[in-house]
């Protein structure tokens, strides 16, 4: 068996790391220990069930490798996730926020079917069907305030959705992680032009983008903002 020695993050909350600086592997704290959501290694150390977290199936553990310097995670986060697909990310925001309740917005209905299969066991998980073009349609489902929105939804009008859903949800000083994937948007146009667009109405919409993070090192046309 492989001995794997594993630590806490030194930045980020609920976070877990081993390994050298240079190749590091991220890992979370298993909720529900003795289970898998998409096949992950599950890796046990000093009597901790811990669940490996692989940057090229989830941007948000991208992102982390690329050291943000915002840590907007929290145990008693409030999220609402755009775009769950079938659970891959955020289980592991169930793990990190497992004190607080992660809405998972999808509307595509296989993957709303994988999703609920995936995540039934997680009580911190409200899985929901729903299109993030209209915010106003899942707000019976809501019944707590937000402080992060993630948005993953790879749409045309990412960054407009990603807004409305804010004016919607999001507290004053709450945070959105918005990833914006340039082929999405425009397949011929430069990606840098894209991006321009997408923070642009971003600001326009009076939100600030603390940070923009490049993770093409995982994920092929994509950047990641953290606004506020
Ligand atoms: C790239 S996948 C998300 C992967 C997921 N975030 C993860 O890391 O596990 C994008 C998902 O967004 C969903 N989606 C696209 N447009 C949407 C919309 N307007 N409302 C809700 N979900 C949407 C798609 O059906 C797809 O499952």
């Amino acid at each position: 068996m492989v001995n794997i020695e594993i630590r806490a993050h030194p930045k980020y909350s609920n976070i877990f790391i081993s390994g050298h600086p240079s190749s590091l592997k991220l890992y979370t704290k298993n909720l529900i220990p003795g289970k898998r959501v998409y096949g992950e290694r599950l890796i046990t150390y000093k009597n901790t069930e811990y669940r490996e977290w692989d940057p090229y199936r989830s941007k948000l553990a991208a992102l982390l490798l690329e050291n943000p310097s915002t840590d907007f995670l929290k145990s008693n986060l409030n999220c609402l996730y755009l775009g769950a697909s079938s659970g891959t990310t955020i289980s592991h925001l169930s793990d990190i926020a497992y004190e607080g309740i992660i809405y998972g917005v999808e509307m595509a209905h296989r993957s709303v079917r994988q999703l609920i299969q995936n995540i039934s066991n997680r009580k911190n998980i409200i899985p929901i069907i729903g299109d993030a073009n209209f915010p106003e349609n899942y707000a019976k489902s809501i019944f707590t305030e937000i402080n992060l929105i993630y948005q993953d939804v790879a749409q045309p009008n990412q960054a407009e959705i990603a807004i409305s859903n804010c004016k919607y949800y999001l507290k004053d000083e709450g945070t959105l992680i918005l990833a914006i994937k340039s082929q999405s948007i425009n397949s011929v146009q430069k990606s840098e032009k894209v991006y321009a667009r997408e923070k642009r109405t971003v600001k326009n919409a009076g939100y600030e983008i603390i940070e923009s993070l490049n993770i093409h090192k995982y994920a092929a046309n994509h950047i990641i903002l953290i606004i506020k």
